[in-house]
């Protein structure tokens, strides 16, 4: 069964390019809920481990390198469907693929610098907002 919850990350890219704030706008305007919120920087050690499904490919370097070359958001959002449904928002992994009007294709230059994350299952984004909030943050 689907659960109400996913998370998700604005990646440095959306940050430095000034995008944030529309972004966390389109979300919110999409009917997710924000339950948790946190602005903040990953080191390597925590980008590998966030990405770690990803340790064997060949862009892992790449990917950590990219998430931690400056702040980011992190978000536990809330919704009906929640996981799918973001999915779909934010559109695909490259942003030549998303969708028109999703947030990829609004804001995303390259499949490296896609602007933002969402979990891909309700395990992962269970596993994922406990990796970046505390039982008092996401009450
Ligand atoms: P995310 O986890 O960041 O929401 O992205 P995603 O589910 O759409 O894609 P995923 O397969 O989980 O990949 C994580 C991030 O790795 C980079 N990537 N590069 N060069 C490539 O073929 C490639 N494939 C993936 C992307 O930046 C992707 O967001
Ligand atoms: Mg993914």
């Amino acid at each position: 069964m689907a659960t109400n919850r996913t998370f998700t990350m604005i990646k440095p890219d959306a940050v430095a390019n000034g995008h944030a704030g529309k972004i966390i706008d389109h979300i919110t305007q999409a009917g997710f809920k924000i339950v948790a919120l946190k602005y903040t920087r990953l080191s390597n050690e925590l980008a590998g481990n966030f990405y770690g499904i990803h340790r064997e490919r060949s862009f892992f370097g790449e990917l950590v390198d990219f998430m931690t070359s400056g702040p980011i958001y992190a978000a536990i959002l809330e919704k009906d469907n929640a996981v799918a449904d973001f999915r779909t928002l934010i559109g695909a992994t490259d942003p030549q693929k998303a969708e028109p009007g999703t947030i990829r294709n609004l804001y995303a230059k390259s499949i490296d610098a896609n602007a933002i994350h969402g979990s891909d299952s309700d395990e992962n984004a269970e596993i994922e907002g406990n990796f970046f909030f505390s039982q008092f943050e996401r009450f």
